[in-house]
């Protein structure tokens, strides 16, 4: 990338592309003085299969000046936009640019409807349905992608409706998540259980907790060893919001089930993120989605109001 730092390129394309345009005028000078040598029947002499002839006409004017039109116009574009090198252009236009006004003007047009969203609580905003076909929508556009479209989740990215909470379901812990994203770390934690058969213990103690299948033996052996865990999943492994470290009695699970995910998780730990996205949407959009998430999981109270 260097070799784009200097001036070097910039100028290069600015000649190429100037020079270029002066080659089209150059052609068309030459070939509008150039006379070719014609007979007195106005032919230039050449002749293909028997009859067929050139005729010496010069260029239609209307085509001579569209061809100047053009040069013309390609000039003062280069004036006004950028196109020669790394010169802006007059009018200091970019993509990007006119993609924030566009941007802008869009949540300028929107703001009076959004404002009559932000003026209500996201528990009373759930239960509007123009309300939430916005949140939907946005829901669409910004979280579907790891969330899914249902907004179910999938492997590694929780499920969104079913009111179990990695880092709290109340509509202030959501816009929180929302906001400023959230990051999870469950450490490596083999060393501090033991051995590879301790490991084992342990994952089958954690699966009793939720009353899953497991070995019991192996469970009763890995109870004492959960004290590595306790401290983040809590002494009854009920999990602990603070940190986002999840119940592991309800039977629900982002990173799989059974022994050998628990054993994997144990072994190599894990590392979840929520991207931040308060840089992304506005804080109106971000009220309207935490009352769809909130919903989410709410509607069936929602119903019975
Ligand atoms: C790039 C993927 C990605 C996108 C995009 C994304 N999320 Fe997430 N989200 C995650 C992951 C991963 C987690 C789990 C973090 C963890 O393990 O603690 C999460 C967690 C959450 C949680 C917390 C769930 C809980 O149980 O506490 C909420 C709420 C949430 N996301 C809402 C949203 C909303 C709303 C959007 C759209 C604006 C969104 N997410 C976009 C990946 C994503
Ligand atoms: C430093 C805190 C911390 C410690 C100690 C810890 N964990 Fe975790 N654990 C987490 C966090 C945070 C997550 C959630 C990761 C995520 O959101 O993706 C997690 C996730 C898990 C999961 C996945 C749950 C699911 O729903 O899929 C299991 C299983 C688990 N831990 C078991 C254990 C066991 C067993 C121990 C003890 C050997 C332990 N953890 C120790 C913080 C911790």
């Amino acid at each position: 990338m260097s070799d784009f730092n200097g001036n070097f390129w910039s100028l290069y394309v600015a000649a190429l592309t100037l020079a270029s345009i002066v080659g089209c005028l150059l052609l068309l000078w030459i070939t509008a003085r150039k006379k070719v040598v014609s007979s007195a029947d106005n032919t230039t002499g050449h002749v293909w299969d028997e009859d067929l002839r050139e005729m010496n006409n010069p260029m239609p004017r209307w085509w001579v000046w569209l061809f100047v039109i053009t040069i013309v116009f390609g000039l003062l574009y280069l004036v006004a936009y950028p196109g020669l090198g790394s010169y802006p252009g007059q009018l200091a236009w970019t993509t990007s640019g006119e993609y924030s006004n566009e941007v802008e003007k869009a949540n300028r047009e929107l703001a009076p409807l959004y404002a009559q969203f932000t003026a209500r609580k996201p528990e009373e905003l759930a239960g509007d349905p123009s309300a939430m076909s916005v949140g939907e929508r946005l829901f669409m556009n910004n979280c579907a992608q790891c969330h899914g479209s249902d907004a179910r989740g999938s492997k590694g990215f929780p499920n969104l409706t079913d009111n179990d909470w990695l880092h709290g379901g109340s509509p202030e812990k959501i816009k929180e998540t929302i906001t400023g994203g959230r990051h999870a770390v469950m450490p490596p934690m083999a060393a501090a259980v033991g051995s590879p058969d301790d490991v084992k213990n342990v994952a089958n103690y954690v699966l009793s907790l939720s009353g899953s299948p497991h070995d019991s033996v192996r469970a009763q052996l890995g109870k004492s060893k959960f004290t590595a865990c306790a401290a983040c999943h809590g002494v009854d492994g009920k999990g602990n919001q603070a940190i986002g470290a999840p119940n592991l009695t309800d039977d629900i699970w982002l990173h799989g089930w059974g022994e050998q995910a628990i054993v994997s998780m144990v072994n190599n730990g894990k590392v979840n993120d929520m991207p931040p996205q308060a840089g992304k949407l506005t804080e109106a959009q971000i009220h309207v989605l935490t009352a769809y998430v909130w919903g989410l999981s709410n509607r069936p109270q929602l119903a019975r109001q």
